[in-house]
């Protein structure tokens, strides 16, 4: 029989714990900041109504009825379709092999707390003393020894997590998900009352109109949805498949959403309110107050630390350990939801084995980003993985389960196990809205991408940590396809 989960408890922390991870914390803010704050909200939760909740919905309900990981699931759901569940693998592989380098970064702040040695210039410790960042993605500048070390214990940290499977999941998820909402709590207390934070909080929560025509800001806010519930991963797919029978989809699909997005946006509150108190000290408006790159996280948050009251040293300590914490039980997700995926196909007796494999490759993958160049790197392969990768197998996901699959299976199976059930408003936005949103999305994105390259970053760099990633996960997929399963 398929392994199990403990309780049903288990099983929404574990779906949380991989939801809730860097992604709200570390990425959030900065794709908000980023896209003009309150510009930003309003597409976010439209995002998250029309398109997040309704594919959690569907992604656990694929998983429970097929009782597979994503690749066997779709196979069952469809001939030649098990590619889409490799490729959803493989796009959260691309993510992962970056998201385990900040996870390092974490380790390196961990430690930096016991002595606040980032000082009262953040912005500069962190680009100039930490990562010493170079002029360009392809002036490499050698490895940062500190930085590969923290990559190689966030593996093993990752690796020790799921090496006996669900049943130890079961168990850190409890650390895991409680710990982080304490500490962000007291984060968020400061935030709020330090000088000019209300400056800061205006421009994170006035809904601006006009924001609403840019389609950049849209795409930002649905392939944030999908990064942040996990979802286009095959993770919950995987996740849903080791649910008891009898287990109410609906309502752990909302819980798990909700709790996902509330605090992404309650990490918001720390981030915009210091934001404001920067715009307040240094005299300048809040959008212009620091660099909108994806260190946001590591300039601000120091500076958070270094306000408090008291016991700075011990609450930055204890930060960084709660991102480490959030960090991790979404990164383990990833590595049972392959590991899902590869048992159903082969009989593999070793499971160790593939587990340290996994994070052996990984970590091969990872030492790029532990360049001088690696924030470059970081950067465009973040960009490609959530807005090519994510949206086109969300995508092809609803073309597939909406058109060329009874989606009335899925519903019909999902709202016998549920309380709440889904309606008509769920085939709507799972065949109608979201494919077309997307399908916009990308076609916009592609013009861009003719005009010219992300970010201004040369066509040879663009090509290679976004093109070049994408075709071979997909020739990949195709491949592991096709190869015979044996059982
Ligand atoms: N949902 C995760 C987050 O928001 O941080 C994203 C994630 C990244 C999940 C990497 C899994 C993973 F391996």
């Amino acid at each position: 029989m398929r392994e199990q989960w403990d309780s049903r408890t288990a099983f929404v922390l574990a779906a949380i714990g991989s939801a809730i991870g860097l992604g709200n914390v570390w990425r959030f803010p900065y794709i908000c900041f980023k896209y003009g704050g309150g510009a930003f909200l309003i597409p976010y939760f439209v995002a998250l109504l029309t398109a997040g909740i309704p594919l959690m919905i569907l992604e656990f309900s694929l998983g429970h009825k097929m009782a597979s990981g994503a690749p066997t699931s779709f196979a069952k759901a469809g001939r030649g379709k098990e590619w889409i569940g490799w490729f959803a693998l493989l796009v959260a592989f691309g993510i992962v092999s970056y998201y385990a380098v900040i996870m390092g970064w974490c380790f390196n702040y961990f430690g930096y707390s016991f002595n606040l040695s980032w000082g009262d210039a953040t912005k500069d410790f962190f680009y100039n003393k930490f990562l010493t960042i170079s002029e360009g993605p392809f002036k490499f500048g050698g490895i940062k020894p500190f930085i590969m070390l923290t990559l190689f214990i966030s593996w093993i940290a990752i690796v020790g997590c799921v090496w006996r499977g669900p049943k130890t999941v079961s168990k850190v998820v409890y650390v895991t998900v409680l710990l982080p909402w304490l500490i962000l709590i007291i984060f968020v207390i400061r935030g709020l009352t330090l000088p000019g934070a209300v400056k800061g909080l205006s421009y994170y929560l006035t809904p601006n109109f006009a924001a609403l025509r840019d389609i950049e800001v849209w795409r930002n806010a649905y392939g944030q949805v999908f990064y942040s519930l996990s979802i286009g991963f095959g993770i919950m797919i995987a996740y849903a498949s080791y649910l008891p029978k009898k287990s109410d989809i609906v309502s752990n699909a909302l819980i798990i959403s909700l709790a996902d997005a509330g605090t992404a946006f309650f990490a918001g509150l720390a981030v915009f309110s210091t934001l404001g108190y920067y715009s307040y000290t240094q005299g300048v408006a809040v959008p212009d107050v620091v660099e909108k790159s994806i260190g946001l996280a590591f300039i601000v948050y120091p500076t958070i630390i270094n306000l408090l009251p008291f016991a700075g040293k011990l609450f930055g300590a204890l930060f960084f350990l709660m991102l480490l914490t959030l960090a991790i039980d979404s990164a383990f997700s990833l590595m049972e939801a392959g590991m899902a995926g590869i048992m159903d196909k082969w009989k593999v007796k070793k499971r160790w084995a593939i587990n340290i494999g996994f994070g052996a490759i990984a970590f091969f993958a990872g030492i790029i980003y532990t360049t001088r160049a690696g924030l470059y790197w970081i950067d465009i392969v973040d960009h490609f993985m959530q807005n090519f990768g994510l949206m086109t197998v969300v995508l092809v996901e609803c073309i597939f389960l909406g058109y060329m699959f009874k989606l009335s299976v899925l519903k019909e199976h999902c709202n016998a196990l549920s309380d709440i059930r889904v309606g008509k408003w769920w085939d709507i936005c799972i065949k109608f809205i979201t494919p077309l949103v997307l399908i916009l999305l990308l076609v916009f994105l592609i013009i861009e991408k003719i005009k010219g390259a992300y970010g201004g970053y040369s066509r040879g760099a663009e090509f290679l940590g976004g093109w070049l990633i994408l075709i071979v996960f997909f020739i990949i997929s195709i491949v592991l396809m096709k190869v015979r399963s044996r059982k």
